[in-house]
């Protein structure tokens, strides 16, 4: 009895149909939650192209990222141009009683350690202007206040080196020069060498203070002469030969104490080896000479004669390959490279 009453069946069916529901209910969500998954996938599993496409978004991003921190290679300078348009050809000179080497300075904030070269263009030549020096103070203060601008307004890279002569020997203008040469050499390969006395000061940029293909005389007149050559075969003042040329000649002879001749022995050098001098036109190639009285330890060389005839026969030892010397002090100035030196005595 009891067990087989109709309510108990329908009570089992029912059972069965609960079941059902739950099964189906756990089979829904199974469905519900794989499709889930399987998006997820797709989301995480990228496809090639989505690949291609990160891998440019990265590179984008690295190139701006990197950029700024990638060193620059500069734009090289174009070529100064043939002549310069910042010359002005004649100009009016002035010695100043009061002018002082801060003002010179101060006029001159592109030039460091004594040297200059254009900022917006490449320089045709790297001159060295050299300059022997003893107790001239006041000359060479003038001669940096008118050389700078004049070498600026040339556009050319340079550098002055005034080499002092210690002591009171005897001076010895071409030896400093000699040193002057191979002490600049030190800092800077300089094609063109500008052999300077403190004494002239140039009046017209057209007079470039640039090598040729021949020696270069710079000084056809100056205003003591009447701006007349003084002599056909005067060499004197100022000078410009190449790197090469002078070494051509082994430099200047170290044998010359005292006031003259000295380059009169260079020029019989620059024959010896076949070579012309050139000079600028007349009208460009004048300077003006600041008055001053011998110095004393400058006296006329006697002795110069006896050794000009013997420049033929001793050229090739006496000069650059025998200067000896010994650097007292190298003072890097803001306009120019002080060398004082000790050359001996005659
Ligand atoms: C001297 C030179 C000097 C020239 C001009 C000559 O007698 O030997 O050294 O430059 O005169 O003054």
């Amino acid at each position: 009895m009891g067990f087989c009453l109709p309510g108990y069946k329908t009570l089992r069916r029912g059972k069965y149909v609960l079941l059902l529901f739950v099964s189906l209910s756990v089979l829904a969500w199974i469905a519900t939650f794989s499709g889930e998954i399987v998006k997820s996938a797709q989301i995480f599993s990228a496809s090639p192209q989505t690949l291609v496409q990160a891998d440019s978004l990265r590179d984008q991003l690295n190139t701006e990222t990197a950029a700024p921190n990638q060193i620059e290679t500069p734009t090289p300078k174009a070529e100064c141009p043939k002549e310069s348009p910042l010359l002005q050809g004649a100009v009016k000179l002035s010695f100043e009683s009061s002018l002082t080497l801060k003002d010179v300075e101060s006029k001159n904030k592109g030039v460091t350690d004594g040297e200059y070269e254009p900022s917006d263009c490449t320089a045709s030549q790297s001159v060295a202007v050299l300059i022997p020096h003893r107790s001239r103070e006041r000359h060479l203060l003038y001669l940096l206040n008118h050389l700078h601008p004049f070498l600026q307004r040339q556009q050319l890279h340079y550098a002055i080196y005034v080499i002092q002569q210690a002591g009171d020997a005897t001076f010895n203008r071409a030896k400093l020069l000699n040193v002057g040469y191979l002490e600049a050499l030190k800092d800077y390969s300089w094609e063109c060498f500008v052999f300077h006395d403190v004494d002239l000061v140039p009046e017209n940029d057209h007079n470039l203070y640039v090598c040729d293909n021949q020696p270069k005389h710079l000084v056809v007149g100056r205003n003591a002469t009447g701006y007349k050559l003084r002599y056909k075969g005067y060499f004197g003042g100022v000078t410009a030969m190449t790197k090469d040329q002078f070494l051509q000649v082994n430099g200047f002879s170290n044998t010359y104490w005292g006031w003259g001749g000295e380059d009169d022995d260079l020029r019989i050098r620059v024959e010896l080896q076949k070579m012309k001098i050139v000079r600028p036109p007349a009208d460009v190639a004048r300077y003006t000479m600041v008055f001053h009285k011998r110095d004393s330890g400058n006296e006329i060389n006697k002795d110069r004669m006896r050794l000009l005839g013997q420049t033929p026969l001793v050229w090739k030892k006496d000069g650059l390959n025998s200067c000896t010397y010994k650097t007292m002090l190298l003072e890097r100035q803001p306009l120019y490279v002080n060398v004082t030196v000790d050359i001996g005595k005659p």
